[in-house]
């Protein structure tokens, strides 16, 4: 339906005007992640070439660039002000791949709702979050920024996201537009490495890899961004089956699709043509705007007057901005995300400080304990040691660009403030990687890995002689920020040697050591497991992290967290994830079997599976059942579960549900996440925990890519991680 105020607005516009809206710039004051920044922005806005502006913030400098763009342009267009809020704005929350650990999907959307009311007080609004892709490849650095490998989990956390960020009304001072990111496939590059070559068929496309952004759609998402990578041959910002086709002949999208950064440009390297040629056909194929590159600026005015691209087209697109503006309330009032006062009030408060140590804390996933050494004692002797013990420049992680990392909590700050009886020795033992040609690459944001002057040996003997006089070890180990995300891929996704050989000394002490594991990633800890150490994955958990780490070590707070993509036993098992096909030939165990699906040196399961997550408390699982056998297409089937704490902790457990579609058309895979719910047990306490299925959950997209449910036998599974048998079975009547 067409909107009367952007219907009068564009009958005035010039073919110029309208391009000018297609444009979106950045000066560069954020990160810049391609080769170029935006010139002369200042005059480009006020000569009408802009529609929307990032890299800014705050609303004193923004209201600079409105006013040019309402002043000094003939019809007074406002500006998109656009940002990556991508895990909180200054308020940082722990990185998407840890929030999403907390299967918490209210939780989730109260994080986006933060940043989305902190971003929308500096002058923000338009988020390019959520990044939804799934990622069955931890080499891939990106996978630190989505929800992981599972496209059901995927699509709640996509919802919850946007509907944080967008709220139930747009043209509220306090919601922005969320863009659903990167459409599409761009977490299966190919060997992990970040703006590779996708390629994969339709089936997998539908069953797997779209259902998130789908989600985000139908949760409202106001735009789209297209990723870098093609598909079928055909880059994503050029591609007409995607753009047109599938967001808006199918799923009958009707926001805007803006590229990533030059990704348009971007195409002439993919070996598309000049930058006429890809520009015309990103546009033709239902590109909106262009990111930075400028394609659309310079060429489409050229591509008209050679009868390459139709004014009518340009329209189009210059509509989907415009009716954008309008959705913000933009026509209005071009300055309501300016109030000078607000980034004092709506900025870092406190609340937001707890809810980011909430969020830590929930995405904190306890991989593996080892006697009794968790939780510790608040008395305790404790040697803290390790790279990231005291290190602020590593708690926020990837894509925080508004945060500031210098107020973060450090890990031994927050063991201060939590348990001030505690007698902590701290010791860094060693760098995060001793490599300095590593370290220059991973540090182009900041001083990430600092090699210290001191020489390894003697930051080993100071860990052990901390270690010698204390209890227990605490040892911060992993990845700094900026190991993964952007441009981030690794081949050997292990914890750094350096570290390593620490790791193995502390083990060897004797004493209890507890490893705090920080990563962007899945990472390759095959060794680590097999050491007497208990480890607690922590991600890169936020501007909250110390505190939120002493409140699960020292036991204020019990850890529910259950990772959201595998954990490989090493990189030749990637792509590693739990929702594989049997194959014609399935192994039947984990042993060795000739001429079946496995291989000569390592087990086919995941070292540590989708869904896993311990407790310092223990959950059984009893009387899985279906209320009945028989499913008709209307009717509905409870499946079930008692869940009973049989620990010594109250805690909270992740019960999930998977289904096994015995025999379908298209080869099903051997289970599928199909629901959870997250509940809280005292301990001796039991729960009966019920998930209603339809038909509806049972559907999938078969050879004709219609989504269907086909009769016959359905298995179900009801447990605490991906890694469980059958409980029972029931039928889809037809
Ligand atoms: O939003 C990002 C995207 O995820 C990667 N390229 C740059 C964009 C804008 O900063």
């Amino acid at each position: 339906e067409r909107i009367p105020e952007v219907e009068e607005i564009l009958s005035k516009m010039t073919l110029e005007e309208k391009i000018g809206q297609l444009n979106l710039v950045t000066p560069g004051g954020g990160v810049a992640t391609g080769a170029v920044v935006s010139k002369n922005v200042e005059d480009k806005i006020k000569e009408g070439k802009v529609g929307g502006l990032f890299g800014v913030s705050g609303p004193d400098k923004i209201r600079i660039a409105q006013e040019y763009a309402v002043n000094d342009t003939r019809l007074g267009i406002p500006l998109l002000i656009g940002s990556d809020v991508i895990h909180g704005y200054k308020t940082t929350f722990p990185i998407p791949l840890g929030t999403a650990s907390s299967w918490d999907m209210d939780l989730i959307k109260q994080t986006a709702q933060v940043a989305a009311t902190e971003a929308t007080a500096d002058g923000i609004n338009w988020n390019f979050s959520p990044m939804v892709d799934i990622a069955r490849d931890p080499r891939w650095g990106r996978i630190a920024e989505g929800a992981g490998e599972d496209p059901y989990l995927g699509s709640q956390i996509a919802k919850a996201m946007v509907e944080g960020y967008q709220g139930e009304d747009l043209a509220l001072p306090n919601t922005m537009i969320s863009t659903v990111k990167h459409f599409a496939l761009y977490g299966a590059a190919e060997g992990g490495r970040d703006y590779n070559t996708t390629d994969m068929s339709r089936l997998r496309m539908f069953n797997e890899y779209l259902p998130p952004y789908k989600a985000a759609l139908d949760a409202g998402a106001a735009s789209v961004m297209s990723s870098f990578n093609d598909v079928d041959g055909i880059p994503a910002s050029g591609n007409k089956w995607l753009l047109t086709e599938l967001l808006r002949d199918r799923w009958g999208f009707d926001g805007f699709v803006v590229s990533d950064y030059t990704s348009v440009n971007e195409m002439i390297a993919h070996g598309l043509g000049d930058l006429k040629a890809v520009s015309a056909l990103s546009l033709k194929a239902g590109l909106d705007m262009d990111m930075v590159g400028e394609g659309f600026l310079t060429t489409l005015g050229k591509s008209v007057k050679e009868g390459k691209v139709s004014e009518e087209e340009i329209t189009t697109a210059a509509r989907r901005i415009l009716e954008a503006k309008h959705k913000l309330g933009l026509f209005e009032d071009p300055y309501k995300y300016l109030d000078s006062k607000r980034p004092e009030t709506d900025i870092l408060t406190q609340e937001h400080r707890d809810l980011a140590r909430k969020a830590a804390r929930g995405s904190f996933v306890l991989l593996k304990k080892h006697q009794d050494a968790l939780p510790v004692s608040k008395s305790a002797k404790i040697a803290l040691v390790g790279p990231l013990a005291d290190n602020k420049n590593n708690m926020l992680g990837t894509w925080a660009p508004t945060g500031d990392p210098s107020l973060s909590v450090s890990i031994l700050e927050g063991f201060k403030n939590v348990a001030p009886e505690a007698t902590i020795s701290y010791a860094k033992g060693a760098n995060i990687s001793n490599d300095t040609s590593f370290a220059k690459k991973v540090n182009v944001f900041g001083p990430r890995i600092m090699i210290s002057e001191e020489s390894a040996e003697s930051m080993l003997e100071e860990a052990l002689a901390a270690a010698e006089k204390s209890d227990i070890i605490i040892a911060a180990v992993g990845e700094a920020t900026e190991m993964s995300g952007e441009a981030a891929s690794r081949t050997d996704i292990k914890i750094p040697e350096s570290q390593k050989i620490l790791i193995r000394e502390l083990a060897a002490t004797g004493k209890p050591v507890v490893l705090v594991l920080m990563s962007g990633r899945p990472l390759d800890i095959s060794e680590e497991m097999d050491l007497p150490v208990s480890i607690l994955q922590v991600w890169h958990p936020g501007v909250e992290a110390g505190n939120a780490i002493a409140d699960v070590v020292f036991g204020d707070y019990n850890p529910s967290g259950k990772i959201t993509a595998s954990w490989p036993r090493n990189v030749g098992q990637i792509p590693v994830y739990y929702s594989v096909k049997t194959t014609g030939r399935p192994a039947p165990s984990e042993d060795f079997a000739k001429f079946k699906t496995n291989y000569l040196d390592a087990k086919n399961s995941a070292l540590i599976p989708f869904g896993y997550g311990l407790s310092y408390t223990t959950f059984e699982y009893s009387d899985v059942k279906a209320d009945q056998k028989e499913l008709t297409r209307n009717g509905k089937i409870s499946l079930s579960a008692k869940v009973t704490n049989t620990g010594n902790y109250n805690g909270e457990e992740i019960v999930q549900l998977y289904i096994h579609d015995k025999v379908r058309s298209v080869t099903p895979p051997v289970k599928e996440l199909k629901g959870f719910q997250k509940i809280s047990l005292k301990k001796g306490e039991s729960k009966i925990v019920t998930f209603e299925i339809t038909e509806e959950d049972l559907k999938f997209y078969n050879t004709q890519l219609d989504f269907v449910a086909e009769p016959g036998e359905f298995e179900f599974f009801i447990g605490g991680s991906s890694a469980i048998e059958a409980a029972g079975s029931f039928n889809l009547n037809n």
